[in-house]
């Protein structure tokens, strides 16, 4: 059904009138719903309204004897929530392309950085050596905010293959310094599972780099990563002891942009959330302690969704 905005001059409509048209029966003409706006600096009156065409609407008006000044039909009145949809869509867009073509220099350093520490490893000193980890962590940073923008569009389909919960794990690390006060406990338990561990590996990342920023990186602490089966699904809960998340910022975390730090991106949860989703998965969180629990298909390609 066709939406229809007019506006008309105030000039010669009185209170009585007014009264009328939006007091008057809604199926007039076919017309099934009418709202009337009064813009006072420009005097003149805006409906919006439901109608099947676009006579019905001068018929209706003609009925109080009101000229409209203009008929205007859109196809559909956007919503402020269309709206954030189409700009997170555009920006989206935007930003994988970006992110996608910055991927090649950043490799370019790393393989360069990585060749840099083989080569001069016996001619350097404990500090240089651990500048260039810097550097190598930094661009594994980088490498994960671009997943984060890439996974958070979803422009990118799952490549499965067979691993194991705790080789993810060791791989997410590699990009992680766990500070001195932090104490990291791995799961004892591991299985193997069919999935992206690519994507899985930005996953876990995300969640033990959360619990250390939770914590605080001159803080003591721990950070406790359990995994569990139970028949086809695996269960991984990454549980930190840092403050618990408040009341007002819980329902709000895994929506898109969300942060409460200063250089956030927002983007870590919700990338998490829609890489869990692509395998089928749940993950879900709860306080104390902290706990993210993620429950993932032991296979992808047999299991469409989990219920809990
Ligand atoms: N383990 C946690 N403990 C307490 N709060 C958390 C934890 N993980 C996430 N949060 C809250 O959720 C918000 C969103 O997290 P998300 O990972 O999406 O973005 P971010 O961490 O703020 O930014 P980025 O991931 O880009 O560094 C955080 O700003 C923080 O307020
Ligand atoms: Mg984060």
């Amino acid at each position: 059904m066709p939406i229809f905005i007019d506006g008309h001059n105030m000039r010669g409509i009185s209170p009585t009138d007014l009264e009328k048209i939006v007091n008057s029966p809604k199926d007039n003409f076919g017309i099934t719903h009418l709202e009337v706006f009064y813009n006072e600096s420009e005097d003149k009156l805006y409906c919006v309204l439901d109608a099947p065409d676009e006579e019905s609407v001068w018929k209706h008006h003609e009925s109080f004897g009101l000229k409209c000044e203009f008929i205007t039909s859109v196809k559909q009145i956007k919503t402020a929530k269309d709206l954030k949809e189409e700009k997170f869509q555009i920006l989206g867009e935007f930003a994988s392309q970006l992110s996608h073509d910055l991927r090649n220099p950043l490799s370019i350093i790393k393989n360069s950085v990585d060749m840099m520490s083989i080569k001069y490893k016996d001619k350097l000193n404990a500090d240089i050596f651990e500048n260039f980890a810097k550097m190598d962590r930094s661009v594994i940073r980088m490498n994960m905010l671009i997943s984060d923008v890439l996974n958070y569009a979803r422009t990118q389909s799952l490549i499965l293959e067979k691993y194991s919960i705790s080789e993810i794990i060791q791989a997410s690390l590699e990009g992680i310094k766990i500070p001195d006060g932090i104490k990291l406990v791995i799961p004892e338990h591991d299985f193997s599972l069919k999935c992206d561990g690519t994507k899985l590996q930005v996953v876990f990342y995300n969640l033990i780099t959360n619990a250390i920023q939770s914590i605080g990186e001159n803080n003591s602490g721990e950070i406790h990563i359990l995994c569990m089966k139970k028949d086809d699904i695996i269960q991984i809960d990454v549980q930190n002891s840092g403050p618990p998340i408040p009341d007002e910022v819980l329902p709000k975390i895994f929506e898109p942009l969300f942060t409460t730090k200063d250089h956030g991106t927002g983007l870590g949860l919700p990338s998490c959330k829609n890489i869990i989703e692509q395998h089928h998965g749940i993950i879900r969180v709860k306080n104390n302690p902290t706990t993210f629990t993620i429950l993932l298909p032991k296979d992808v390609e047999k299991l469409s969704s989990i219920t809990v």
